[in-house]
């Protein structure tokens, strides 16, 4: 159930955007700011908020890879997979970050720590290979740079 604040938020921006369709992607964000993704139960209440249809809703949720259908770890590992990225090794990168943190492209692991997922180019080319951990940007990375990286995020 959507919380008075967000519900509060969410209608505050329908007077910002020309159509209530427009107020999607950042409605979605209030509640997946709260909740770290958004569940069947929100897409309804935020639908309800904006007088949409639940479709109409889950069509943009499910377009923005960066919004999150369902549970994600505490902290989100996106690896950039475009071309500088793949070109300075990030196919490398990315089996060790699958081996080191057991998991594939997609999933969280078991402690509940980390959600991996590629990306496309994060602005950080010239420090290929680069990758977002929650909001913060790292390039120019190793193996050994990760497991240092990693081990400040418990
Ligand atoms: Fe990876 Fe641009 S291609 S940051």
């Amino acid at each position: 159930m959507l919380t008075e604040p967000e519900r509060r938020e969410i209608a505050e921006l329908i007077g910002q955007y020309e159509t209530t369709r427009a107020v999607i992607p950042e409605a979605l964000q209030v509640v997946q700011r709260q909740r770290g993704w958004v569940s069947d139960d929100a897409i309804t209440e935020v639908a309800g908020v904006l007088e949409l249809t639940p479709d109409e809703v889950d069509s943009i949720a499910t377009f923005y890879n960066l919004i999150f259908r369902r549970p994600v770890g505490r902290h989100m590992l996106l690896v950039c997979n475009s071309v500088s990225c793949w070109i300075m090794g990030y196919p490398s990168l990315r089996d060790y970050l699958t081996a080191k943190l057991g998991i594939a492209l997609g999933e969280t692991t078991a402690d509940g720590r980390f959600t991996l997922l590629p990306t496309v180019c994060l602005g950080a080319c010239d420090h290929a290979p680069a990758m977002l951990l929650d909001d913060e940007l790292y390039g120019d990375l190793t193996p050994e740079k990760i497991d240092e990286i990693l081990a400040q995020y418990l």
